[in-house]
């Protein structure tokens, strides 16, 4: 689908309020805090933003709803982690934080890994590392780029920093639906797949890891790394042009700028 220019207003604010959303729910995230405040913060937040939490209650085709309105993956737990007052973050844990909101009837989806109090250097960098590999994808959201070459270009710089992508979630589609093609891998062959237009919206998310990428699901929604491993996961919305990519998830940091 091509974003209208009306589409682009809508998620354009729809994005910033998911940036935002993200960028308030920080402040909570220290030793002993649950994942179920979190979640509470985020509902409040978001209604208060005259929005609605994405997550909450959606199923994806045979899925039982889902229970929060964000996920909140915490180190093996590859994505999809279901808040809970019983989940309590400890110093040294990364916890990844995953917002959808949909404002006006458009979602904007953005999500970040946090270290919770002081974190290994181990950790540190698979964070930054993750947030590398988002970005190398984003620059190449471009009119004419084929999807395979992000999606290898993202792999490949995992694979050189020492990690592993791990090949069961994808970016996708977003727009009025939280999930449509095109399903954006982060592997791929260069210059195969589909060719991005000016006007395209999608999610890029990798999620990587330390060597087997192999996961398994402890119930419908929630995925763990099979090793044990840590995983860290980035993502965000992002709308192609003909020169260059916007992310659409993105506050700046002008007080000025609404
Ligand atoms: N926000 C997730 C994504 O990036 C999807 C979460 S679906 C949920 O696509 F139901 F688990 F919340
Ligand atoms: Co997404
Ligand atoms: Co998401």
């Amino acid at each position: 689908m091509i974003a209208t220019a009306d589409d682009i207003i809508g998620m354009r604010a729809a994005g910033k309020a998911a940036a935002r959303l993200l960028n308030y729910l920080e402040q909570y995230i220290r030793p002993g805090t649950s994942t179920g405040q979190l979640d509470r913060a985020a509902a409040e937040w978001t209604s208060d933003a005259g929005a609605w939490s994405a997550p909450f209650g959606y199923s994806n085709g045979s899925k039982k709803p889902f229970p929060g309105h964000i996920c909140t993956s915490i180190n093996e737990m590859v994505c999809h982690g279901i808040p809970s007052d019983a989940v309590i973050l400890k110093e040294g844990d990364i916890v990844n934080i995953d917002v959808t909101p949909v404002l006006n009837g458009y979602h904007g989806d953005t999500s970040r890994t946090f270290p919770v109090g002081k974190c290994s250097a181990d950790s540190l960098r698979l964070i930054d590392v993750t947030e590398e590999c988002l970005q190398i994808g984003v620059a190449l959201a471009v009119e004419g780029e084929f999807l395979g070459t992000i999606g290898h270009a993202i792999e490949l710089h995992a694979i050189s920093r020492g990690y592993s992508i791990i090949r069961e979630f994808t970016g996708h589609g977003i727009g009025r639906k939280f999930h449509t093609q095109p399903y954006v891998t982060h592997y791929g062959t260069p210059n195969t797949g589909i060719r991005l237009k000016a006007g395209m919206v999608f999610t890029i998310e990798p999620i990587l890891c330390k060597g087997d990428p192999s996961i398994r699901f402890i119930n419908e929604w929630e995925a763990t790394l099979k090793s044990g491993g840590l995983t860290a996961q980035a993502e965000h919305t992002v709308l192609v042009g003909k020169d260059d990519a916007e992310i659409l998830t993105y506050e700046s940091s002008t007080a000025s700028d609404n």
